[in-house]
């Protein structure tokens, strides 16, 4: 199985260069069937709700009870029923928010040689790569991307960082630094909110120390067609949770929400925060991780952040002890994460067939 991921199975095409050559159709390759279009009849149904929700992250650890219990059933709810919230006064600097997208808009600007030089296999990721997944003649996506290893410190090597702009590793380390400790209260709300001990899903990703934390660079340049394909397509996140910093002038992000694709918009200076695979698991369910896309467009190019809060990857996540009981018995089997994104690794996004698949089968009383 890992010797399939040593390399890609085609040769590798950035967009960026196949969106500077100035293509007026986009390549076969690239469009996706009629019914994966971003404009299908669904999303010309009446919008019910106009954004995800949008969090105020400052009353979680407050003093006065009333604020931080307001605080908490909110995030709680999005957690819920949405599986993805906005976050605002979270912490993070936002003059490092915005330095670091822009250090990255930079390196996408520079030229393709330069970046080829950061030439990633599937083998870990790591680097400049254009697809997910190694299917051969498998239809892409419209973008590029940086991927690295930020956490845990053992895999953290920023010599594989670009070297230019000259700032751009130390605002890496900064950028990682402030937000897995935004993770680390994310995941604290989320303990307490699950009636857990306020450390149990820490604890259950291995600790501060050990927890798995990459950052993904996505840049969307524009497209001719952006009618006809997608910069992402439809996948839950596989690992814990994930905080977006989207671009702020130009939306994308579309979330799955009761059928029909919402349009997020964000909100200045704010994160995106979504519920990712593993805590679907470790809350057995009563957190979901949603399904999202991103869709792209004629005149701008986008960049967005991801950071992946992950569990050390050789450790069993399986449904919190506390969250499993007669008559809510556990519905996932214990698995490493290494194993589960072996998958994802090798299919690319697959909307959220790998979690729904592992799902144990119903026992009998309730067929
Ligand atoms: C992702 C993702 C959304 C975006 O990187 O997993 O869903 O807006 N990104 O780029
Ligand atoms: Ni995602």
């Amino acid at each position: 199985m890992m010797n399939c991921l040593q390399s890609w199975p085609e040769p590798v095409v950035r967009v960026q260069s196949l969106a500077a050559s100035g293509v007026r159709a986009i390549p076969e390759r690239y469009i996706k069937p009629p019914s994966h279009r971003p404009l299908t009849k669904n999303d010309f149904s009446p919008p019910q709700e106009a954004n995800i929700p949008v969090i105020d992250f400052q009353n979680v650890f407050s003093d006065d009870q009333r604020l931080r219990d307001e605080a908490l059933r909110n995030i709680h709810s999005a957690c819920h029923e949405w599986g993805f919230f906005q976050v605002v006064n979270h912490g993070v600097s936002h003059e490092l928010m915005k330095r670091t997208s822009e250090v990255w808009r930079e390196f996408f600007k520079l030229p393709v040689e330069v970046k080829q030089e950061y030439a990633n296999t599937p083998a870990t990721y790591e680097g400049y790569g254009s697809r997910l997944g190694v299917e051969k003649g498998a239809i892409l996506d419209w973008s590029d991307y940086f991927f690295l290893n930020y956490m845990p410190e053992s895999l953290r090597n920023p010599n594989i960082w670009p070297a230019t702009p000259a700032s751009c590793r130390e605002l890496v380390a900064e950028y990682g630094h402030e937000v897995c400790k935004l993770g680390g209260k994310l995941m604290k709300a989320f303990s307490i909110n699950l009636g857990l001990e306020e450390d149990l899903l820490l604890k259950a990703f291995g600790g501060e120390e050990n927890v798995g934390a990459c950052l993904r660079v996505n840049y969307y340049p524009k497209c001719p067609q952006p009618d006809l394909t997608l910069g992402l397509s439809p996948h839950s996140d596989p690992g814990g949770l994930t905080i977006l910093l989207p671009d702020e002038n130009v939306a994308g992000l579309q979330v799955c929400r009761k059928g029909s694709w919402l349009t997020v918009k964000p909100v200045p200076n704010a994160f995106i925060i979504n519920i990712g695979d593993q805590i679907q698991v470790l809350s057995n369910a009563i957190y979901q991780s949603v399904e999202h896309r991103v869709i792209v467009n004629s005149n701008k190019d986008r960049v967005s952040l991801a950071l992946f809060y992950n569990p050390k990857s050789d450790l069993l996540i399986e449904p919190s002890k506390q969250l499993v009981s007669d008559e809510r018995p556990a519905l996932y089997p214990p698995m490493t994460y290494d194993e589960y994104r072996l998958y994802v690794r090798t299919k690319g996004p697959c909307g959220k067939k790998q979690v729904e698949s592992l799902k144990s089968p119903r026992p009998c009383s309730e067929c």
